[in-house]
């Protein structure tokens, strides 16, 4: 576990800043990560308050691994949380964030036309060679570049994180079909020296773990729906039964309820591919619950109460 947290030898893979745009939970993550393997970075968010959230979420996520690091050394442990963070600016302006960045990631609301619009104005001001990347869960990674230039598609990739980021080892990396081998190699050599590990694959919708994932999740629900188990008894059963960390309920209010709806809902009414599906047919318990806005934990209640 710890080598997930320690900085690689590995040379870098892209020179210049780190830019990340986005500071919730994911974008905090990223940051955290990158700033801890050594590069530089700068976070982006709409705000001051934003970006003061995010750096909380960062500062307090790294006290959880200075802990482990130096066990009943509470200096090194300050020290090493402090050094961190002073490797991350932060900033209301994308255009002055990226404008040395060699590696841009993007992991704002999960909204396509504020994606295209936010890397339209991202493309103009970037480094001619850096890689643009988002971090979206479910939108297609060249309906996100549409917008851009032939030029910038080639190096325009999906880099899809994990929540927890500190701590979830996965890094998916997406490739359209107008990306070059060499910004997927880079991208790969990025996600290596941040002591992550990648898998490569092509843009289809829910890339490889959510593909798995969302189905899975809305089985059990439709299993919750059908009467056949309580929540409790399904979540015991997968993690004593399968082996998971999390039982399926835990992890849809992990997620978000608001986030699985908007990955199912977008699948079955536009995926590619996917328009009608019943594996992503609409839940009535999934809706009802985003309804009344028990979206899981960060709302204090979903399919249990926090
Ligand atoms: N920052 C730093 N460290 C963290 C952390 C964080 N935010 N969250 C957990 N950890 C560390 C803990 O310090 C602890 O470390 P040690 O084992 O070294 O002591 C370790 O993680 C385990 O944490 P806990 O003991 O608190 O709890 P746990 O054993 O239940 O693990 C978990 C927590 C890692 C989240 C685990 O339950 C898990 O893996 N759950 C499944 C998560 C998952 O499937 N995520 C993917 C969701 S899908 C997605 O992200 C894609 C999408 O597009 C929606
Ligand atoms: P979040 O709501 O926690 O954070 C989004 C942040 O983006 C907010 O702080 C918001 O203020 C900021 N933002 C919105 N518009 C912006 C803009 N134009 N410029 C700069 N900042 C802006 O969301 P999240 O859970 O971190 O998700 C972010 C992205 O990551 C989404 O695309 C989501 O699908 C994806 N993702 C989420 C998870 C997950 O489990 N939550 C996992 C993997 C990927």
């Amino acid at each position: 576990q710890r080598a997930a947290f320690s900085s690689s030898g590995a040379a870098r893979a892209v020179s210049g800043r780190i830019a990340v745009i986005g500071g919730g939970q994911m974008g905090s993550g990223i940051a955290q990560v990158a700033a801890t393997h050594k590069h530089d970075v700068t976070l982006v968010d709409v705000s001051q308050e934003a970006l003061e959230r995010g750096r909380g979420y960062m500062a307090k996520s790294l006290k959880r691994v200075a802990k482990k690091q130096f066990p009943e050394d509470a200096q090194a442990q300050g020290r090493f949380v402090d050094e961190v963070l002073g490797r991350v600016s932060l900033s209301t302006s994308p255009a002055a964030a990226v404008g040395d960045a060699g590696l841009v990631i993007e992991a704002v609301v999960e909204n396509i036309k504020v994606k295209q619009e936010l890397f339209a104005g991202l493309a103009a001001a970037a480094p001619e060679g850096a890689i643009l990347a988002s971090n979206t869960s479910s939108l297609p990674i060249a309906r996100i570049a549409e917008p851009l230039s032939a030029e910038r598609k080639r190096r325009f990739l999906g880099l899809h994180f994990f929540n927890p980021v500190p701590q979830m080892k996965l890094v998916e990396v997406v490739r359209t079909d107008a990306a070059d081998q060499q910004a997927v190699d880079d991208a790969v050599a990025f996600v290596k020296g941040i002591g992550k590990v990648p898998a490569v694959c092509k843009d289809t919708p829910g890339f490889i773990v959510n593909r798995l994932l969302l189905p899975y999740m809305m089985e059990a629900i439709r299993l919750l729906e059908r009467d056949v188990a309580s929540a409790q008894d399904i979540d015991t059963a997968m993690k004593l039964g399968a082996g998971y960390p999390m039982g399926p309920f835990q992890l849809c209010d992990y997620v978000g309820l608001d986030t699985i709806k908007f990955i199912v809902d977008g699948w079955h009414k536009e995926g590619q591919g996917l328009v009608g599906d019943k594996l992503f047919a609409p839940s009535a318990k999934l809706d009802e619950l985003v309804a009344k806005g028990h979206l899981g934990v960060k709302t204090g209640k979903g399919f249990y109460e926090y």
